[in-house]
């Protein structure tokens, strides 16, 4: 209803716009100062047995998926643990040799996704441990799995999932600072990881004033039948996340890679007619994603990067550029992600799209 929309022309664009406050909800209690750890009431682990984990499963689909991926790379980098991340479909049917120490983790903004459900009980039927990180409280995964954490980020409606994706980047942030604290990670580095994601809903407050330029680089776009996303290290999962969002809502046909991958092959697909949308912000691997918009230019592809609010250099290279404040890399995911969904939701919209109920797609895909 339009009392529900609150003044939103779709439940799409208010979910987005809503994003500083349901980051602000996930990490609310959550962030302990005095012993530099992100603190949980639902872990239902001791210390001493997530310090025994010898290595971590992520599960999920779709863009829990793409979530699980940015969280791959924040846990091996803050708790130095080994990671892996396999689709639910996938998990539920192999078997993988483990050792009884791995721990499953279910990640699911509804908390009834069938595939990550039969994954959970998989793994728990060969004796893991499990956690879920689920938006919907009390829904299947958050009741079977041992513990877990929710998202608080309140009722999603838009088939297109924006704010559980960035809410769900958040808490694995706060569960790897939580793990790498019980294991190698200094006081220190808690605390600067504390003040980096205390300074986040701020970041994501402006990146939401991308939404003009957004609009207007979707006007000059959304005539296009393909799209390539390309980012790399914590980027690439956001890549993915871009092009999905554009699939769902517009029907445009849309690829995510690492950059450096189109060399093997996607290069081909670049011409004048397919815009690559770059993910760029300064970072560890900045220079070398340059040297790979350059190889798009030179082959005529149109581009359009998000970048840092101080970028020089790939705004030189960029057809389009949208800014979004600099952040550390391991959250420039939550912040990048927000012009893409703009992106995405404006394309959609000119091209006359249903964007909250897009053809052919559920909100929680509950058969197989
Ligand atoms: C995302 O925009 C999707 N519609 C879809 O990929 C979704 O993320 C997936 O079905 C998983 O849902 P869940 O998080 O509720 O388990």
């Amino acid at each position: 209803s339009q009392v529900e929309l609150g003044g939103f022309p779709h439940f799409m664009l208010k979910e987005i716009f809503e994003q500083p406050e349901t980051i602000r909800n996930a990490m609310r209690g959550r962030l302990d100062k005095d012993s530099a750890t992100a603190v949980f009431g639902g872990l239902n682990l001791e210390p001493r047995q997530l310090r025994s984990i010898d290595r971590m499963i992520l599960t999920a689909c779709g863009t829990s998926w793409h979530a699980a991926l940015v969280g791959e790379y924040i846990i091996e980098e803050f708790a130095r643990l080994p990671v892996e991340v396999e689709y639910a479909s996938e998990l539920r049917y192999r078997n993988p040799p483990m050792s009884p120490l791995t721990l499953l983790l279910a990640i699911t903004q509804s908390g009834e996704t069938i595939d990550t459900l039969a994954a959970l009980r998989e793994m728990k039927r060969k004796g893991h441990r499990s956690l879920a990180i689920c938006n919907v409280v009390g829904s299947t995964i958050a009741r079977e799995a041992d513990g877990g954490v929710y998202l608080h980020a309140g009722p999603e409606i838009g088939v297109a999932s924006t704010k559980a994706f960035t809410s769900q980047c958040v808490v694995l942030a706060m569960l790897a600072l939580h793990l790498g604290r019980l294991r190698h990670l200094s006081y220190e580095a808690g605390l600067r990881i504390i003040d980096e994601l205390e300074a986040l809903p701020e970041a994501v407050e402006k990146a939401l004033e991308t939404n003009d330029i957004a609009r207007r680089v979707a006007g000059q776009f959304s005539g296009c039948d393909n799209f390539l996303y390309l980012g790399r290290q914590f980027n690439f999962p956001t890549a993915l996340e871009g092009a999905l969002k554009l699939k769902e809502i517009s029907y445009i046909h849309a690829e995510g890679y690492p950059a450096a991958e189109m060399k093997h092959g996607p290069i081909a697909l670049v011409d004048e007619h397919t815009p690559s949308v770059f993910i760029v912000p300064q970072g560890a691997v900045y220079d070398k994603v340059l040297a790979n918009m350059e190889e798009i230019r030179a082959r005529g592809g149109p581009v359009i990067a998000i970048v840092d609010e101080q970028d020089e250099r790939a705004s030189e290279i960029a057809d389009e550029v949208i800014r979004v404040p600099a952040v550390a890399d391991y959250l420039q995911p939550i912040v990048t992600a927000i012009p893409l969904q703009l992106l995405a939701y404006h394309i959609a919209v000119l091209r006359g799209c249903d964007v909250d109920k897009p053809r052919n797609l559920a909100k929680s895909v509950t058969v197989e």
